[in-house]
């Protein structure tokens, strides 16, 4: 019997649709998937391996390719697929990348979704942007996420006061800005600000412990009015239980961890590799069990077998 391996675009309709939320973790440094993708299988969880731009300039990822290799060797398709995550039109330095090639060599390489990161441009450009990506991958069968609104801390400048950001819900993504977005780019995901933060890259604040963000739930109740696509929240560590499990009653599908693992890892990798892995393994089990509460997601999520 043929057994059809279900792509990652049908696997996010499923759990936008149950309500499961949809984990995917960067990885900065090649030795961290091997933790990250056996905690996924030894809990029964699905989740996406995640390389973004910034981690093969910034951090020791490698390449696109390099991370494409190990996740060969590692991967489970039951409990795993690749995403290519942030690639910036302007990145976090305010420089213009080669943004189409990248997601080109991404789609080529076999990535499984891909991510064009357009939320530094205008709203037309955004979209103008985005459609490309998209008629570009839909060709190839790829899902794409894209980004509205300003999910800040990449940038290399101090971040403005948090409770300021938050009082004035500035930068968030707007509900008609989403709907005319999503109509006109047919984006398949939408990263959505709703006062969530990245973690700090910079080597200067890197190891910083993360602010704990909030998340304003009215606005994300309207967002997932208005859009009729799952929504991804970028920023997701540090952001208090309560916030997260009520956002994913609200259309968030997928949320992004980089900073929870990668911090436990550059702690202890100078001294023992093997040391940093079994941290990072350790986080990937209390992120699993205790702060998401997705312990066993797999087999809700993908009916198939394989
Ligand atoms: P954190 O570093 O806050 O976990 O955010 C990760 C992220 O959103 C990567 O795209």
């Amino acid at each position: 019997m043929i057994i059809q391996k279900p792509g990652i675009g049908t696997i996010m309709k499923e759990a936008f649709k149950q309500r499961i939320v949809v984990p995917g973790f960067n990885i900065p440094y090649l030795p961290m998937m091997e933790p990250v993708i056996r905690a996924l299988c030894d809990t029964g969880t699905f989740g996406l391996i995640m390389v973004a731009r910034l981690e093969w300039i910034k951090f020791k990822s490698g390449s696109m390719k390099s991370i494409r290799y190990e996740y060969e060797k590692l991967k489970d398709l039951k409990f795993t697929r690749l995403h290519l995550d942030h690639v910036p039109v302007i990145d976090e330095d305010n420089l213009l990348t080669d943004f189409e090639n990248i997601i080109s060599e991404a789609i080529d390489l076999g990535y499984d979704s891909v991510m064009i990161d357009g939320s530094r441009l205008t709203l037309e450009e955004n979209i103008e942007k985005t459609r490309r990506i998209v008629e570009l991958a839909h060709k190839s069968g790829i899902p794409v996420e894209a980004e509205l609104g300003a999910v800040m801390g990449h940038e290399s400048g101090p971040l403005p006061p948090y409770e300021e950001l938050f009082a004035t819900g500035k930068g968030f993504t707007s509900p008609d800005e989403a709907k005319k977005f999503v109509q006109e780019t047919h984006t398949d995901w939408l990263s959505v600000a709703i006062g969530n933060i990245h973690g700090a890259i910079s080597e200067a604040t890197r190891s910083a412990k993360k602010i704990e963000a909030r998340l304003a739930l009215p606005h994300l109740k309207k967002l997932n009015e208005t859009v009729n696509v799952p929504l991804v929240l970028h920023g997701g560590t540090g952001i208090a239980k309560e916030y997260l499990m009520k956002s994913f009653k609200q259309g968030i599908a997928k949320i992004n961890i980089a900073t929870a693992i990668r911090q436990p890892y550059e702690k202890l990798m100078i001294s023992s590799v093997k040391a940093a892995q079994d941290a990072v393994y350790n986080e990937m089990l209390d992120i699993i069990h205790n702060q998401l509460e997705i312990t066993g997601s797999a087999e809700k999520i993908i009916s198939q077998k394989f």
